[in-house]
């Protein structure tokens, strides 16, 4: 039921954020509708409440998620099922994950969590900093049944509200750093004449990211690299499996928006860009906000084979550089105010500052802020973790 004031739709008064009756539980399939309509206000940004929640019941049936979706409601243990008062909700996903450690690569399951969320008449009674401290004592070993490890080594989130609210309960924040380049209209000069020096790149489709961007070898490839550097050092290494399934989720997303905001335009096409001779390539959405201003056109996924001498390192930065012009001009295309990337490599940094001199590195400090509760040191596997791969494709 949805209660309007401070009160339950009964008139009986809210509890406090610490009452031993609050309880998090599965919501049932009306509860978790009732949930995403209280949270439309946060989320559904141009969309109307009914295809906000028609985007998110599609978003919920992508491969990604469809079988490992738990969506949670804070409720008070005394009220009947299906009259209860949503306090607090979120969602979980089950992931694939990585963890490298010791020369050695293991498959595991960790969860996300997003969609964290109090109605606003119910904000500042502890409701939800109740619900993560008891999700903090149930997702590690929720859905875990079939693992060999039952108890997860690790969740993640991507903090909206800064580094402290979630670091409380363990979710501390990781690197967050980007670049936000401007788009860049086709007929555009460059003053630095920079583009002369640019390879022709090529526009690829989702077949083709599949083929270049997450194939069987890309992702071994990619393993054997944690499995190298974790016989470097002792800090176990994790990753969230770069896998092709992400990147359909995201694309699931940018093709629902389009096909609600602008009726009768072709889903895009364009999902990367890369050079096969330099082995650069990327994958990218186009993520539409509340408002144009807050379009970004998204690059989830870079890979490229490190060089190995000063002519392939050349090579490689100009490939990046000319991927990140053909991504500018996607960007101009479809109306989005900025190109951005996660982390970028020492290599990135580089094809950033020949592409545009004047864009510097952002380290956000509010939003997105890459967050992981480690668990592994009841493991054995030590107090600290470094998390690899943490592009955009991970987000949740
Ligand atoms: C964030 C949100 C879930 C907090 O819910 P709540 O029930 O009011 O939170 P609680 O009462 O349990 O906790 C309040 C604490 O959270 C902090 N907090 C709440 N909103 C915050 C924000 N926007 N930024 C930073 N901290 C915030 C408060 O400072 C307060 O800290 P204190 O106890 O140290 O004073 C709620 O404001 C909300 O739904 N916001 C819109 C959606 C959103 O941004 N969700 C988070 C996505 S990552």
């Amino acid at each position: 039921m949805i209660a309007a004031d401070n009160t339950y739709t009964n008139g009986v008064a809210l509890p406090p954020g610490d009452s031993p009756e609050l309880i998090l539980v599965p919501a049932t399939p009306a509860e978790k509708i009732e949930a995403l309509k209280l949270n439309s206000i946060a989320w559904k940004g141009r969309l109307d409440t009914e295809t906000y929640i028609a985007r998110e019941n599609h978003l919920h049936s992508q491969q990604l998620v469809k079988d490992d979706l738990t969506s949670w409601i804070l409720v008070d243990r005394s009220e009947p099922e299906g009259e209860r008062t949503i306090l607090s909700s979120c969602e979980t996903y089950k992931k694939k994950a990585w963890l490298a450690h010791n020369g050695r690569v293991e498959d595991v399951s960790t969860h996300g969590i997003g969609s964290v969320y109090c109605r606003p008449q119910f904000r500042g009674k502890g409701y939800a900093k109740r619900m993560m401290e008891e999700l903090s004592k149930k997702v590690d070993t929720w859905n875990m049944e079939s693992e060999s490890r039952k108890k997860a080594l690790f969740s993640i989130l991507y903090s909206d509200i800064g580094k402290n609210f979630y670091a409380q309960f363990g979710w501390k924040p990781f690197l967050s750093s980007h670049f936000a380049l401007p788009p860049v209209a086709e007929e555009h000069n460059v003053s630095n004449g920079v583009e002369a020096t640019m390879p022709q790149v090529k526009t690829l489709t989702a077949e083709d990211v599949r083929t270049r961007v997450c194939n069987k070898q890309i992702l071994a490839k990619e393993r054997e690299s944690l499995r190298l550097a974790s016989m470097k050092t002792p800090t176990p290494k994790i990753a969230i499996a770069p896998d092709y399934n992400h990147l359909r989720w995201h694309w699931a997303r940018e093709e629902f928006f389009v096909k609600s905001l602008f009726p009768g335009r072709e889903a895009p096409t364009a999902k990367g860009a890369g050079d096969d001779a330099a082995g650069v390539h990327c994958a990218w959405n186009r993520n539409f906000g509340s408002v144009p201003e807050e379009n970004t056109l998204y690059i989830l996924r870079w890979v490229y084979e490190e060089p190995t001498s000063p002519e392939e390192t050349k090579q490689t930065i100009q490939a990046m550089a000319a991927i990140l012009r053909r991504a500018q001009r996607e960007a101009h295309e479809w109306d989005m105010s900025t190109v951005e990337f996660w982390n970028p490599t020492p290599l990135l940094q580089q094809a950033v500052a020949m592409v545009d001199p004047n864009v510097e590195l952002v380290h956000r400090q509010k939003d997105s802020i890459a967050s992981l509760r480690w668990n592994g040191a009841e493991s054995g596997f030590g107090e600290t973790v470094e998390w690899c791969l943490n592009e955009k494709y991970a987000w949740c």
